[in-house]
């Protein structure tokens, strides 16, 4: 889970309810309603003495797609509909994006990880504005998103402005790929873009029982029938905040690895999170995977990073900052 809003162990603390716990689990406590807080969209009470001893998701966004509320869509308490938009060189973007507003119920709290509900992360943000910055890096291609959460925001900006040739969205939480799909109805993008669940640690175990004959899926060992492979494979995928589930790591990489054409790149953004990004680029590397780090891969993400460093008490780059990682199989050759 989030290192921002509470560990396991505290977790643990709270369900066996031990009394040697107690300090753990009023912290833990504390967490658990600052998560709720969050999940339910009711207001963050800023600095109070309880607060300030647990790290709380302050920070939001770089402000580089403004998000506005669509009034008269705020049919159903659960959710609510919302216009990110913004203007890059005299062009606009925008794009309606549902985002979940409702009361987890707990057996959804504990079920597959749900921090792809709380909200649109900023790395998903910056990946979002960087595409639509470098749209040439999508056109004619198949594009995957992986982990995308509750909007996949890059990727349905990637299908709606830069010309790929198919976008397929996912997420192993399936809230999140039902939102996703009301998303692309919404948006009028069911003729060029699937959604659909996926478990890096289901797709993994299938492509480690196959291998690839002359550029055809073979089966080696008997695959477990839930878990489809795509038919073909992705010259692009995204992947944002990502990298900090330590146990799912070695299954991400393996995913993106399996379903990357060997001419493809995958880009991923993640704030550094501890060592967690670094920890996912060496495991990339041992994978068979070139990876770049860049952490000023565009002016105005960086001068945003720079005003808030400067301004913001809550801005912590390594928990905040999304570095771009990308990932190719071959040494991309400089153009010209
Ligand atoms: C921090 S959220 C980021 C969501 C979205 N990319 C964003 O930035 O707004 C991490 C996402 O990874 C997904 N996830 C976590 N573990 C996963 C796994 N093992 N397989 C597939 N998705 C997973 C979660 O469901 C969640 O949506």
């Amino acid at each position: 889970m989030s290192q921002e809003i509470f560990s396991r162990r505290e977790t643990l603390s709270v369900e066996t309810n031990d009394p040697r716990n107690s300090k753990r689990s009023t912290r833990a406590l504390r967490r658990w309603r600052i998560l709720a807080r969050a999940l339910t969209g009711s207001p963050e009470p800023i600095g109070s003495e309880s607060d300030e001893e647990v790290s709380v998701r302050r920070f939001t966004s770089f402000g580089l797609l403004k998000c506005a509320l669509l009034e008269n869509m705020l049919a159903d308490g659960e959710f609510s509909w919302c216009e990110y938009s913004t203007q890059l060189d005299g062009r606009s973007y925008n794009v309606q994006i549902r985002r979940i507003s409702k009361c987890f119920t707990a057996s959804e709290l504990i079920g597959f990880n749900n921090t792809g509900n709380v909200c649109v992360w900023p790395s998903e943000e910056c990946l979002a504005y960087y595409l639509l910055r470098n749209h040439g890096l999508c056109r004619n291609r198949n594009v995957l998103e992986l982990g995308g959460g509750m909007s996949c925001l890059a990727g349905v900006l990637a299908a709606k402005y830069c010309n790929p040739s198919t976008v397929t969205l996912t997420d192993g939480n399936v809230t999140s790929v039902d939102n996703v799909r009301c998303i692309v109805a919404r948006n009028d993008m069911t003729h060029l873009v699937e959604c659909g669940v996926v478990q890096w640690a289901q797709a993994a175990r299938a492509l480690r029982q196959t291998m690839t004959i002359n550029g055809n899926r073979v089966k080696t060992r008997t695959t477990d029938e839930n878990t489809r492979l795509p038919s073909g494979l992705y010259d692009v995928i995204l992947s944002a905040d990502c990298l900090f589930f330590d146990d799912a790591r070695l299954d991400l990489v393996e995913t993106i690895y399996g379903w990357l054409t060997d001419d493809g790149i995958a880009l991923v953004m993640a704030p550094r999170r501890g060592m967690t990004f670094q920890k996912f680029a060496e495991a990339s590397i041992k994978r068979g995977f070139i990876a770049r780090q860049t952490e000023r891969y565009d002016d105005m993400v960086w001068s945003r990073h720079l005003e808030l460093l400067e301004n913001s008490p809550e801005y912590c780059p390594d928990l905040h900052y999304p570095v771009l990682l990308e990932l190719t199989k071959q040494k991309k050759m400089p153009p010209g």
